[in-house]
């Protein structure tokens, strides 16, 4: 499991790096962002010796040269982007990887992952950041309340959530479709999906303690979430509203997606910052098949799509709409 990357209060903050084997990026690539530059078990050791630097006190080799390799296989594998500062980050994650499998290098972890597919789930899994929260950058669930209401005929309304992470963002948007609807069977259905199994998993259960809960309304809270009886405080999401969604793994570098379109909205947010602008192209080009004429993509608030003009239009507050859109 990731470290604790999926907290509500701080955001992503991209910095610049060189993608694996491919020399620098262009100025404004993102990289991968909410990855503390020192472990947690790093820290505590410089701040018990402040004179002492992380890499002086490993417990495994940890070469320049494995660092490069983890960073090519999780570009290749997730399309992530991983800054060369992350070095210290990436030992801490994979040392307990290394530790559970048994290896006593890098070398034979990084040749375990070659053969064992389950072992390379959890190495990406393990690298992954999950920052989220509910009702995360709001506006955007006021502006889907408004693209819903102009929807006038009858037919199912269908999103795709395509970096759920811990689920936040897909209740979210079924509190929202749920509200616009006032009603708990409003016609929809949301696709959550991420390539970390994990965060998955734990989106499906749609348990929550109540500290995650900070941004949720308390009308909302007592509608669309009931307390787990003789629990620790947390709350689960009500049936009604995880009927809503389907939960599916999914990488968006993978050749094939197993989603059909059209959707009326795509919520890809907080997730391109971690690809390069190649990469951030070529998924932007296939889901515009997969959105309708009027539908709308939502991104992050740290995101642009401005090299991908010849794909989508800005509509502004970062939501973007196809080339065809009748939407001004
Ligand atoms: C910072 S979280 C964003 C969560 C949510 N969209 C939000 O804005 O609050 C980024 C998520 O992207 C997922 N992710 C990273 N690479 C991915 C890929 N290649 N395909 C699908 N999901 C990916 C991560 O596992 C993580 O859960």
């Amino acid at each position: 499991m990731a470290l604790s990357t999926n907290s509500s209060d701080s955001r992503d903050r991209p910095s610049l790096g060189a993608r694996p084997g491919l020399g620098s990026l262009p100025p404004g690539t993102s990289v991968k962002p909410g990855l503390s530059t020192v472990g947690n078990d790093s820290l505590k050791r410089i701040l018990n010796h402040p004179g002492l630097a992380p890499s002086q006190e490993r417990e495994f080799a940890f070469t320049d040269a494995d660092f490069e390799r983890i960073r090519s296989l999780l570009y290749k594998n997730a399309g992530i982007v991983l800054s060369p500062s992350k070095q210290d980050m990436v030992y801490s994650r994979l040392v307990r990887r290394l530790r559970s499998c048994g290896d006593q290098t890098f070398s034979q972890y990084l040749r375990r992952l070659e053969q064992d597919n389950s072992e390379r789930e959890t190495f990406i899994n393990s690298l992954t950041t999950n920052l989220t929260s509910f009702f995360r950058e709001a506006h955007h669930f006021e502006i889907l309340a408004d693209q819903l209401k102009q929807v006038k005929e009858k037919r199912p309304i269908r999103i795709w959530c395509c970096a759920s992470s811990t689920g936040e963002e897909p209740y979210s948007l079924a509190i929202t479709v749920c509200d616009t609807f006032s009603s708990m069977t409003p016609p929809v259905e949301i696709v959550a999906s991420d390539i970390d199994t994990s965060v998955l998993a734990q989106a499906e259960k749609g348990i929550y303690r109540r500290d995650r809960l900070d941004r949720v309304q308390p009308t909302h809270l007592s509608r669309y979430f009931t307390p787990i009886p003789g629990g620790d405080g947390s709350y689960a999401v009500r049936a009604e509203l995880h009927r809503l969604i389907r939960f599916r793994r999914i990488n968006l570098l993978s050749p094939a997606w197993p989603v059909q379109g059209p959707f009326d909205a795509i919520f890809c947010r907080n997730v391109m910052i971690y690809f390069d602008k190649q990469t951030q192209y070529s998924v932007l080009k296939r889901f515009v098949p997969l959105l309708r004429q009027d539908g709308r993509i939502y991104a992050g608030h740290s995101e642009s799509f401005i090299h991908a003009a010849d794909l989508l239009r800005s509509v502004g507050r970062t939501v973007y709409v196809r080339l065809d859109s009748p939407l001004r």
